[in-house]
């Protein structure tokens, strides 16, 4: 059997973009490319004195440790030096990173990413990932990045993706044209094809939530846990809960299995936990393209929401169309609104 590699295939997959020939190709190479050094990072992680805290706080307030820093650098060096990207908003940095070399400030496109998803799992060898999405500048080429052109819809997204670094390392992502994963084989250090046009299911048997957080719920997503759990038949419910606490490694196995993940607004996050920008979103397209559905959970279209700022969160349903449809019911019915705690 013929191994397709990352490369050969985005180069393959090239024709698709009329207007950018090998730009994203080129991007989309430094991103793999830069997944590649991250993974070897994360795999020493508990062999090298990489752990533990940097000694910094991230602009959420949430603590930082070694490896996000270290990814955030690795994967904007990556980028700046491909030519094609002008600028970065990360979920590390309160701005946006905007490049001034000539070469950079030419370049067509940005990237949004989450660098190291799922950190608090990175001490205790659980799956983490990197999120990121690619989107064409709106400001003119040959000067430095703007805000306005991180400020987009999803729906303007031209490429989004994950890696996700678990018990084997996988690169996933999307052109708009369907969705392929790529599982990384150490013996000769390439991506390789193994997922080809990845499918959702249209239903699932997974539900996917912090359940420590369930007082605070709206009552909408208390109602429709109660659901999940019901029995039903032999087939259908209840539900089995999984949940990992790192949005990548969630959404990866939901993806496959079918399932639905929920990370609603609650009393403790009255905007949800998770960034539009550089985890919904791009969690959004690649949903999407396989099938599924990413709402709000009041009805809106994740990728249809016009961002306002960088680190700007929202609630976050994402998973099997059925499932998200289903939710969507509890929460018109039994409302959205968190509790007053
Ligand atoms: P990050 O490590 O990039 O800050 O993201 C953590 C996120 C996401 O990966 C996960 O789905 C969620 O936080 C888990 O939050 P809880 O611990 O509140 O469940
Ligand atoms: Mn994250
Ligand atoms: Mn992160």
């Amino acid at each position: 059997m013929s191994v397709v590699t990352l490369n050969e295939f985005i180069i393959e997959r090239q024709a698709d973009f009329p207007y950018a020939k090998g730009e994203l190709t080129r991007l989309l190479t430094h991103i793999g490319v830069a997944a590649k050094v991250v993974n070897r990072e994360v795999n020493k992680a508990g062999l090298v004195d990489i752990l533990g805290e940097a000694g910094s706080d991230n602009i959420q307030g949430e603590q930082q440790k070694k490896l996000d820093v270290y990814a955030d650098e690795k994967f904007i060096s990556s980028l700046r030096s491909s030519g094609e990207c002008c600028g970065i908003a990360s979920e590390e940095n309160e701005n946006v990173v905007a490049f001034d070399d000539e070469l950079a400030k030419n370049g067509k496109y940005i990237v949004t990413m989450d660098p190291l998803d799922g950190s608090s799992n990175i001490d205790v060898n659980v799956s983490i990932g990197t999120i990121f999405s690619i989107y064409k500048r709106i400001s003119s080429i040959g000067h430095k990045a703007k805000i306005e052109d991180f400020i987009q819809e999803g729906t303007k997204q031209l490429a989004a993706g994950y890696i996700i670094y678990g018990s084997s390392t996988m690169m996933v992502y999307t052109t708009g044209r369907g969705v392929n994963g790529f599982t990384l084989d150490p013996s000769i250090g390439e991506f390789c094809l193994s997922h080809p046009d990845i499918k959702t299911p249209v239903s699932g048997s997974l539900y996917s939530i912090n359940e420590g957080n369930y007082i605070k719920f709206p009552e909408g997503v208390k109602q429709y846990l109660k659901y999940c759990q019901e029995i039903d038949g032999p087939t259908g419910r209840p539900y089995t809960s999984r949940y990992i606490g790192s949005l990548v490694a969630d959404f990866h196995r939901n993806l496959l299995k079918g399932g639905i993940f929920i990370y609603p607004k609650s009393a403790g996050y009255p905007s949800g936990k998770l960034r539009l920008l550089y985890e919904c979103n791009p969690m959004a397209m690649l949903v999407e393209q396989a099938g599924g559905k990413a709402t709000d959970g009041r009805g809106n279209r994740i990728m249809d929401i016009k961002p306002k700022s960088l680190h700007q969160r929202e609630p976050f349903f994402v998973g099997s169309r059925n499932m998200i449809d289903k939710a969507e019911k509890f929460m018109l019915k039994y409302g959205h609104k968190e509790p007053k705690l």
